[in-house]
């Protein structure tokens, strides 16, 4: 079922990479221009690209760019400089999986071109790029169509920060899912948590439905609680940024908050991913790197002081959610259903 969007989240167009800047939305619709490494990091870590899945791909472009103008035929500067092109990108943000994933497989293409058509390694890391891409949007296509089959007629459904287009490839992980459904002509209400502290459910996820059409209310994050208790919500649908082996995940910070509400309420809780934000290489939850963000998008909001100066400020940016308290995992190979992922 092909779900229209009217906005590219990533585009390579012309040599560059055309990033929608999320910081601006929604009051402003802007495109920014990168044309070389750095400004794909600063980017990143800017939140100007934002989601597991689209940092991973952003990261994949960073490395094309970063690539271009080597003309090394000694494979030890080659190597020097590739190094320090994906040491440059893995330094962005810590947590999304899919970040370290797609720099894997683009350092792998580099190399192997390197060896065997040195001429070639442009190309080749835009091909790589390009795959990487494509590969997600798919991916996105096919959680979509898996997980639209868990929601009924009438449903409503609860989600946390912004799983949808703007943060991926296609049309998104949780909000794929909803859009499918939506497609399939169910009728779906969605409630969308403001997701404190850089708001990416009231900025961008409320953007997003209100393009497709469906009905959203806007929370703040301590309603979600008394919504379960009042509004009858069905299930509360989320994305990750990196899923451990025995499928403990890290997510938006406030998600964990939703799946022991969830559970006191006795909602399901589902969690939307693809296959490139499992990480087969850590047990648990344990092990995954949690990113801290800076005092002032605590302390001072967009602008406005919310607290005095001096404040201590504890801001992690997300959480970690133990497996007892997920339903069900959709990927693009189905509902995991299993007890952990090999
Ligand atoms: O800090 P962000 O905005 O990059 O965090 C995004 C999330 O936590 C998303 O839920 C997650 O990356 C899944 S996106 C399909």
């Amino acid at each position: 079922m092909e779900i229209d969007l009217n906005f590219k989240t990533l585009e390579w167009k012309e040599n560059r990479l055309i990033l929608l800047d999320q910081t601006k939305l929604p009051e402003k619709t802007d495109y920014i221009d990168c044309q070389n490494l750095t400004e794909v990091a600063s980017a990143i870590k800017e939140l100007k690209v934002r989601g597991a899945p689209a940092i991973g791909i952003a990261a994949a472009y960073g490395v094309v760019l970063g690539m271009r103008d080597i003309r090394h035929n000694k494979r030890e500067e080659f190597q020097k400089h590739l190094t320090l092109v994906i040491e440059t990108l893995k330094n962005t943000r810590p947590t999304a999986v899919n970040l370290f994933w797609a720099l894997k497989r683009m350092e792998r293409a580099a190399k192997r071109s390197f060896e065997k058509f040195p001429e070639r390694t442009s190309r080749t890391l835009l091909d790589q790029a390009l795959r990487i891409h494509q590969e997600d949007k798919d991916m996105c296509q096919k959680i979509g169509e898996y997980g639209a089959e868990l929601l009924k007629d009438n449903f409503t459904v609860l989600t946390h920060c912004n799983a949808g287009a703007l943060a991926t490839g296609g049309i998104g992980t949780a909000l794929g899912i909803i859009y499918t459904a939506w497609a399939q002509g169910k009728r779906i209400k969605v409630f969308v948590d403001e997701t404190r502290p850089v708001l990416q459910g009231a900025r961008l996820t409320t953007w997003e439905l209100k393009q497709q059409g469906i009905p959203h209310t806007l929370i703040c994050d301590n309603t979600a609680a008394w919504v379960m208790k009042k509004k009858d919500v069905d299930c509360v649908i989320v994305g990750a940024d990196r899923v451990a082996k025995n499928l403990d995940l890290a997510n938006k910070i406030g998600t964990y908050n939703l799946a022991v509400l969830a559970k006191y309420h006795n909602i399901p809780f589902f969690v939307a991913a693809p296959s490139s934000t499992l990480d087969g290489s850590i047990q648990s939850g344990e092990e995954i790197e949690i990113e801290q963000r800076s005092k002032a998008e605590v302390t001072l909001w967009w602008g406005k002081k919310t607290a005095p100066e001096s404040t201590e400020v504890f801001s992690p940016a997300f959480d970690v959610t133990p497996k007892e308290l997920v339903t069900s995992i959709i990927t693009d190979k189905g509902i995991h259903k299993g007890k952990r992922i090999d």
